[in-house]
């Protein structure tokens, strides 16, 4: 480790956490697992091929590790400490930057002392990468949590080519104008030259903000800075590793562990389900209302119809997260009362996280998937879904106000808002038949496994490799 250590690496990226979850054995011995995120299935080739390594958070406050080797991955660890957990993670990171970002869902946070922990640590991954880069290299910085490393790792290491991918909604300028750090966000953005969005809106919003509160000279996706530098905004829609997803959702284990959850769930004849992180923009509340509504007033049969609901525990120290956990213990808790009988729960709640095998035979076991949230950047549940399902059977239930929608068009959109609307289109979901339901799987999954994550990382990395060449966007017209 001593001499890796000292080794520059070609290819860095910087992510607030790193990919990898810490397991602690029976023994008290403490091994790592890779998490099920996409990202890091993505990037490990590139990692592998071009010396590269990770610099992220491991979970843990106050314990400062050294770099360590996973699977073949350099990862790199940058400790926080309690405060910073609370200030930088819990404060600025998900109780200003994530509710403004995501359309003022709940009401953000504005605190200084949140603000100059934000500063103070992502000083301190800026420097990390700055220390690690090797000359030339590339370097990506992933999401809200550390949008002003590129400015500040520029200012250290004018050499580096710096990409920069925001996983999350970039908001209307009506909205990011709240944030009393607006310019400074803007300004540590700029300092990549690649800055990457879910969305065409998202890379409008931001070129937009650029050219009134910042003044530079925009066209288009291009801003000129006044040194003579390009930055491009542009959009990247992220994806999943979908035949990876494919392939587990078709072996003999998982196929007969789908039709285990049927059985215990007493083979109804519709199971629906919903997969999220425990988080008030994923409209969990909404869409349990709806389905409650369908069997209270008639609609559907309490013996017909189960509804599997997961919420995975998410940022739980924060206290619109417990609110929200309450909310729905005691909505679940309702409906359950209200309409279930003895041995019938037509909710079926879950609050636990689940490895991916699980996951890939409950989607599986669903005949309607349903995914409302009030914003969500992408949503890659409703991709893993699509990615399961290789019969063509099934229904997606997509909100209008997830990225996914722009590119999943053949599923049955809702409106979160529109609780009757809801109500209608699950209703037409469950009840489509197999030839209309065949043909928009067909289209979805078409979508799905033809632009999946190595594509994405291939454009967004393709693109940062030319920024700036002669010919490229440059021009006003
Ligand atoms: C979203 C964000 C990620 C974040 C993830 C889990 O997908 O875009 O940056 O890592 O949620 O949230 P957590 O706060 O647990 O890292």
């Amino acid at each position: 480790m001593g001499r890796m250590a000292k080794e520059r690496a070609d290819f860095l990226v910087i992510a607030n956490r790193l990919p990898v979850d810490r397991v602690v054995h029976p023994d008290g011995s403490i091994s790592w697992r890779k998490s099920p995120g996409g990202l890091v299935t993505a990037l490990e080739p590139v990692m592998k091929l071009r010396g590269g390594a990770w610099i992220g958070w491991h979970g843990a406050s106050d314990e400062d590790l050294s770099e360590f080797e996973h699977d073949g991955l350099r990862l790199v660890p940058v400790p926080l400490s309690e405060s910073e957990v609370e200030e930088y993670y819990e404060g600025f990171s998900n109780a200003t930057l994530w509710p403004l970002y995501h359309d003022v869902v709940v009401t953000p946070e504005y605190h200084r002392e949140w603000w100059d922990a934000y500063v103070r640590v992502n000083l301190r991954f800026a420097t990390k990468a700055a220390e690690l880069a090797a000359e030339n290299a590339v370097v990506w910085v992933q999401d809200y949590q550390l949008q002003l490393v590129p400015q500040m790792l520029r200012e250290m290491r004018p050499d580096l080519r710096i990409g920069f991918f925001l996983h999350i909604p970039f908001p209307p300028k009506e909205l990011f104008q709240q944030l009393p750090w607006r310019r400074q966000i803007l300004e540590g953005l700029l300092g990549a030259d690649l800055v990457g969005f879910q969305m065409p809106g998202g890379a409008q919003n931001f070129t937009q903000l650029v050219r009134q509160r910042v003044g530079h000279r925009t066209a288009r996706d291009t801003v000129f800075l006044p040194d003579g530098r390009v930055v491009l905004a542009r959009a990247y829609p992220i994806s999943i590793d979908a035949a990876g997803f494919e392939q587990l959702s078709r072996t003999p284990e998982v196929i007969a562990r789908a039709q285990e959850i049927r059985d215990s769930l007493g083979n109804p004849r519709h199971v629906m389900i919903g997969i999220d992180r425990l988080d008030y923009t994923k409209g969990l509340p909404q869409r349990l209302r709806a389905f409650g509504e369908l069997i209270s007033d008639g609609t559907i049969d309490v013996d017909d119809a189960v509804f599997v609901q997961v919420a995975t525990p998410s940022r739980e120290r924060v206290m619109q997260y417990r609110k929200l956990r309450d909310d729905i213990n005691q909505l679940v808790g309702r409906i359950n009362g209200d309409v279930g009988r003895i041995g019938q729960q037509p909710i079926q709640y879950l609050h636990a996280s689940f490895p991916r095998e699980e996951m890939a035979a409950m989607y599986r076991a669903a005949d309607v998937m349903v995914v409302t949230p009030l914003r969500d950047g992408m949503n890659l549940v409703a991709k893993e879904y699509v990615a399961t399902r290789w019969d063509d059977r099934g229904a997606l239930v997509l909100s209008e106000f997830a990225g996914a929608a722009a590119e999943l068009k053949q599923a049955f959109k809702v409106n979160p808002h529109d609780i009757n609307g809801m109500k209608s289109v699950m209703l037409e979901a469950m009840r489509s038949n197999a030839v209309d339901l065949r043909k928009r799987m067909r289209a979805l999954r078409k979508q799905v496994m033809e632009n999946d994550i190595d594509k994405w990382a291939d454009c967004f990395l393709t693109d940062l490799a030319s920024v700036g060449e002669s010919g490229q966007s440059g021009s006003d017209d």
